[in-house]
């Protein structure tokens, strides 16, 4: 998607994928520095490491406490003089994917998160993330549930400390709820069953339904929420938006994200 970004706005610059054992993480961001390039995206499970490997971290990285975008700064020539060429490159650290999800919310599902009343399965890196976003983006009520409750219970912790307006509790809705949103990986694989436990909480009592997995396209959850006559959208929205925000970081450009979206839909789902 980026390359096809790249080529729709006649720029002439690659998007290339390296895999890097976490060891040599550091040593990865330091060589792409010395190699001039623009920046880097990181993913799982670098997202984290990456927070004590650059110089600067943008206030989207330090809120969300993980990086998947770098963005190699040259640093004013005031500052270079006595520098060695690699160091007068900063690396800034900087998180795409929390905006990318509210992004994908409100153009995908179109829902309006401030009010809304939200239930959100999974308590990992994303559900984390996910979960203190929509706090800050003023749902009236959050609903948390996770296989291993601690981690659901603390993420509630954490977002009556730093949102205490939003009503958060650990446990299925009793009520009709705007939004369901999957952050666990269960339905990633063919044999994956839905983690929804229909015997606490019916579809039938939510008006739309997010799942983060875009591989498959339709994960059981999906499936049974159309059945259920709920609107529903899968991840994808949330890589291209993700992907869009770095592109603009890197390049000072708008993102052409219907460029990105086809490119996406193209390699993932052979459309
Ligand atoms: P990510 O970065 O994608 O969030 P993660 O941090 O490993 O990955 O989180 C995976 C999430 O999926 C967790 O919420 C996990 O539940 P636990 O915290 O109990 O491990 C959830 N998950 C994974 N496999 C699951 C399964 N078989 N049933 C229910 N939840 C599952």
């Amino acid at each position: 998607m980026h390359n096809a970004a790249f080529a729709a706005l006649g720029l002439n610059w690659r998007y290339l994928a390296f895999e890097v054992d976490p060891k040599n993480l550091r040593a990865a961001i330091e060589g792409a520095r010395a190699m001039n390039f623009a920046g880097l995206n990181l993913t799982v499970p670098h997202k984290l490491l990456a927070v004590d490997m650059v110089d600067d971290l943008d206030i989207s990285a330090e809120t969300w406490g993980a990086v998947n975008t770098i963005r190699f700064e040259v640093q004013s020539p005031k500052s270079k003089v006595q520098s060695s060429p690699s160091s007068e490159v900063r690396a800034v650290g900087f998180n795409t994917d929390a905006g990318a999800i509210v992004t994908s919310l409100r153009e995908d599902l179109k829902v309006e998160l401030g009010g809304a009343k939200v239930l959100l399965l999974g308590a990992g890196g994303a559900g984390r993330t996910a979960a203190l976003k929509l706090a800050a983006e003023n749902v009236a009520e959050l609903f948390l549930i996770n296989r291993t409750a601690s981690k659901a219970e603390e993420i509630a912790a954490e977002i009556k400390k730093q949102f205490p307006s939003v009503k958060v509790s650990v446990g299925y809705p009793k009520v009709e709820i705007d939004l369901l949103v999957n952050a666990t990986s269960l339905g990633l694989k063919p044999a994956d069953g839905s983690p929804l436990d229909e015997k606490q909480f019916s579809l039938k009592q939510t008006r739309a339904v997010y799942d983060m997995i875009y591989k498959p396209a339709e994960t059981k959850l999906l499936a049974d929420a159309r059945s259920a006559g709920c609107k529903i959208a899968n991840g994808i929205g949330m890589l291209v938006h993700q992907g869009a925000q770095a592109f603009e970081i890197w390049t000072g450009r708008p993102a052409p994200v219907a460029v990105m979206r086809r490119a996406a839909e193209g390699s993932v789902y052979g459309v």
